[in-house]
């Protein structure tokens, strides 16, 4: 069979509702010809004297040597598939959810329903009345966060994505209650396929799974999913990526869900996702572009006070022990730190912080316990409890991006902190019998009550007790730093430098 017949079935696309979504945005439906350049596939496949008939599409791989371009045209096809899946609300009952309900760009990947982030803060599930146990993170970034191996002589827990990690991306669990995890198993003898997806698999597709049959969430089973995909005005994206049609037969549908989970996984690893387009980012870029390999902070492209932000962030205020990627320990000059133009801002492992308890969260467990995982490796302490309360570091990429100025975030895993103003403040003066707090007054909440919310503590300058006393990160590296109300104030100036400058918008079809 010859390529140019496979441009039959890209050229039949071309008339499909896809069509206009494949191309730029600029091209007018009536120029298709350059639809196809735009694509990476040759113009020349779309040759006039073209049988009329369907060929197979995945003889484009099966049998014929592979080009770059259609090479091009697959993983093109598997991002959009997952964009399109993102940002359809996939649940029962139907179009209640999706994963763009938990996650809005606009939000910067989080929760979008500022009443909610104020209040109890887990998201509602599709279903009425069922609400999570734990904040949602932002899913961005997260394709850089390794899998989970164990980490150290102690071989203690780091990497895999959710709070506690436990998407691992492991061929076999690290640890105890890691989740189901996808295998080459979805390249089923597509050798070729194998090649271009395979750096997909890992902790964020192994999460896919995981939203769409959980009753708290989406509430759709696999095989609806696919079922749904099949019959979406974008299922042909599915054949172009996948080079067959999607299958949701008994026999298929477990095949096809997890190939849709991999396309998640290859939008949430595109470069619209992971943007690097914060004032940060640019103004980095444009001072190494003057100074090369000398580069260093102070950037020009940075006010006096987001630079200080910076000095504070690398050096005196000890943020960076645990958000970067760069092994910061023992940074001699802070300025010559953070110059990572991929800086993720997390270690992606697990610290407790000690986040006060949040009694709005329903539920009978609250948020207690969450992030701890047993762990199936001889604890040092030899103590099960140890690891509560400790949770991923989370990146601090877009952790100020808001709809509209006003707008209320909850921040930490279980949200009972929504403003970076008193996070930081909190990081400055959590340890109560600290020299810091002390100057600033502050002192510990009555521990008689156990409900206090954010707004309840700030009034009477106090911060109540830590939910889980495990591994407390207070009093060693945070909770008495001695900042400055100014100072806390450029940390936070530095940390609002990292949002991206563009937003996502829903693919065209679903708006
Ligand atoms: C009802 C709200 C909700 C929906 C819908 C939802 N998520 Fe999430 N997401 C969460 C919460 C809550 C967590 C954290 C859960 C945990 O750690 O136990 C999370 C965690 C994640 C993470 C891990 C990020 C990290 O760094 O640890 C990713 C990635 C993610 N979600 C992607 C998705 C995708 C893809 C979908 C759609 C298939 C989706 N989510 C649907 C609420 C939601
Ligand atoms: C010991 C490690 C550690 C240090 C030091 C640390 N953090 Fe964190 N940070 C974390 C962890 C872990 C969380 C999540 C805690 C949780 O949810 O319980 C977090 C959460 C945050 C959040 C909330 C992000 C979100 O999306 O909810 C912000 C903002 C933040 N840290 C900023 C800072 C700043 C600024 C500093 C320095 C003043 C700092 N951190 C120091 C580990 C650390």
């Amino acid at each position: 069979m010859s390529i140019h017949t496979n441009a039959i079935v890209i050229g039949s696309l071309l008339a499909s509702p896809i069509a206009g979504f494949l191309q730029c945005d600029s091209v007018e439906p009536e120029d298709e010809p350059e639809l196809i350049a735009d694509t990476g596939v040759s113009a020349e496949f779309a040759a006039d004297d073209a049988p009329e008939e369907e060929v197979p599409l995945e003889s484009l791989f099966d049998g014929e040597a592979p080009t770059a371009r259609s090479f091009n045209l697959r993983e093109l096809s598997l991002k959009q598939l997952g964009k399109f899946v993102f940002f359809d609300k996939i649940s029962v009952p139907a179009k209640k959810q999706g994963c763009i309900s938990c996650h809005d760009p606009a939000t910067g990947w989080t929760f979008p329903n500022d009443k909610i982030n104020k209040g109890q803060v887990a998201a509602p599930g599709a279903v009425l009345g069922a609400v999570g146990t734990i904040r949602p993170p932002s899913n961005a970034y997260a394709r850089n966060i390794p899998l989970q191996t164990g980490c150290g002589p102690l071989g203690l827990p780091c990497g895999g994505v959710f709070w506690d990690g436990r998407a691992e991306g492991n061929v076999g669990p690290v640890f105890a209650g890691a989740t189901t995890h996808i295998d080459d198993e979805v390249f089923k003898g597509k050798s070729l396929l194998e090649d271009l997806f395979a750096e997909f698999l890992g902790p964020v597709a192994d999460q896919a799974l995981q939203p769409f049959p959980n009753p708290f969430e989406q509430n759709i089973s696999a095989k609806a999913v696919c079922t749904h995909v099949s019959r979406a005005p974008y299922a042909l994206l599915y054949r172009l990526a996948w080079g067959e049609k999607i299958d949701c037969t008994n026999a298929g549908f477990m095949l096809s869900f997890k190939r849709i989970a991999v396309a998640l996984a290859a939008w949430q690893a595109s470069d619209e996702v992971n943007q690097f387009s914060s004032k940060r980012d640019k103004a980095l870029a444009a001072e190494v572009k003057l100074e090369g390999a000398n580069v260093a902070f102070p950037l020009k492209g940075l006010t006096a006070q987001e630079n200080l932000g910076h000095e504070l962030f690398y050096g005196r205020a000890n943020c960076a022990l645990c958000h970067s990627n760069e092994p910061v320990l023992a940074v001699a000059d802070p300025n010559k730190a953070g110059l990572d133009p991929d800086e993720l801002y997390t270690d992606a492992t697990f610290h407790n912080i000690g986040v006060p308890r949040n009694a709005k969260i329903p539920g009978p467990e609250g948020s207690a316990g969450l992030g701890a995982r047993p762990l199936v490796i001889p604890d040092p302490d030899d103590d099960p409890t140890r690891r509560l309360g400790q949770h991923k570091t989370p990146t601090l990429r877009n952790v100020d991006k808001r709809p509209y100025k006003g707008f209320v975030k909850a921040y930490t895993h279980n949200g009972w902190f929504k403003s970076l103003e008193s996070l930081v403040h909190f990081y400055n003066t959590a340890d109560v019998d600290g020299a810091t707090a002390a100057a600033f007054g502050v002192t510990r909440c009555d521990t008689t009550k156990t409900d206090w919310t954010e707004a309840e503590a700030l009034a009477a300058n106090c911060w109540p007790e830590p939910e889980e006393q495990g591994t407390l990160a207070i009093g060693f590296v945070m909770g008495d730093l001695g900042l400055t109300l100014a100072e806390e104030a450029a940390i936070v100036a530095y940390l609002k430098t990292l949002t991206d400058t563009k937003t996502v918008k829903p693919p065209p079809l679903l708006e």
